[in-house]
């Protein structure tokens, strides 16, 4: 199973949900973890060391990407000609692949430096995650993780017009090559879509849209607890959100008798 983190924000992090998350990986046997993006709040060097530390400690094999809070917002020169320095300083690859025994994931990193928080797709880097797709063991989940979420519901808003330019295109390529999901952040918000039904991609498979809340910052939308997603290895999905009475990260009420 993965343990899906995103929007971390160090700089406001919540030390109770950074507790909770490593009490999590001890007692769960996870193959690896995934940060969907937003490992800062301000792409500052202490911020980034500090995320680094926590996830070195998880002692789990991890998958990060950058969010648009992970480049230099007032820092013009940097923002402008090295958005990604200080970010690969600590995690290298923009766009990293990790396998495990039972995932293929891929990460794909859709932050632009010329916007602050609208996601953008290249056709070069759709071509590229498209390969890496089709030579990935077919019996294997299939893991896309992007900051942006690829869908949202017209009504919101924000999300609509910070989802990625070119979404779909990709999608209707890489759900042909067995795509299972893409895993997001960015809204703060939990939430899972079929994509393959909301864009008719034509794939005989779900392809499931699958945003994460926030799993440590102080940064809620309207209030909502923090929270986190697991995957198992039969691609059940499973929202947990934090419970201030135990300090621990509980299962969805809903979710408890599926
Ligand atoms: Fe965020
Ligand atoms: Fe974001």
């Amino acid at each position: 199973m993965i343990l899906h983190l995103s929007d971390l924000h160090f700089g406001t992090e919540k030390p109770e949900c950074l507790e909770a998350i490593r009490q999590f990986c001890q007692t769960h046997p996870l193959e690896a973890v995934v940060v969907s993006g937003d490992l800062t709040q301000r792409a500052r060097l202490s911020q980034f060391l500090a995320c680094k530390r926590f996830l070195d400690q998880l002692e789990t094999p991890y998958l990060v990407i950058p969010g648009n809070h992970d480049i230099p917002l007032y820092h013009l020169w940097n923002r402008l000609f090295n958005p990604f320095t200080r970010y690969q300083l600590f995690f290298g690859e923009l766009e990293p692949t990790l396998e495990t025994d039972n995932f293929y994931l891929v990460g794909v990193n859709s932050i632009r430096r010329r916007y602050h928080t609208k996601g953008h797709l290249s056709l070069e880097q759709i071509q590229r995650i498209d390969r890496k797709l089709g030579q990935a063991p077919s019996s294997k989940l299939k893991i896309i993780v992007s900051h942006q979420p690829f869908y949202v519901p017209f009504q919101n808003k924000r999300g609509f017009k910070d989802s990625p330019l070119m979404a779909k295109i990709a999608l209707e390529a890489w759900a042909a090559h067995g795509l299972f999901a893409v895993l997001h952040g960015h809204l703060h918000q939990p939430a899972v879509y079929d994509l393959n039904l909301i864009f008719e991609l034509g794939a005989d498979h779900p392809v499931y849209d699958v945003h994460a809340g926030t799993s440590a910052s102080h940064r809620l939308h309207k209030k909502e607890p923090n929270s986190f997603n697991l995957i198992d290895a039969s691609g059940k999905i499973s929202q947990y959100l934090f419970d201030d009475v135990t300090q621990s990260f509980l299962l969805k009420p809903d979710m408890l008798n599926k």
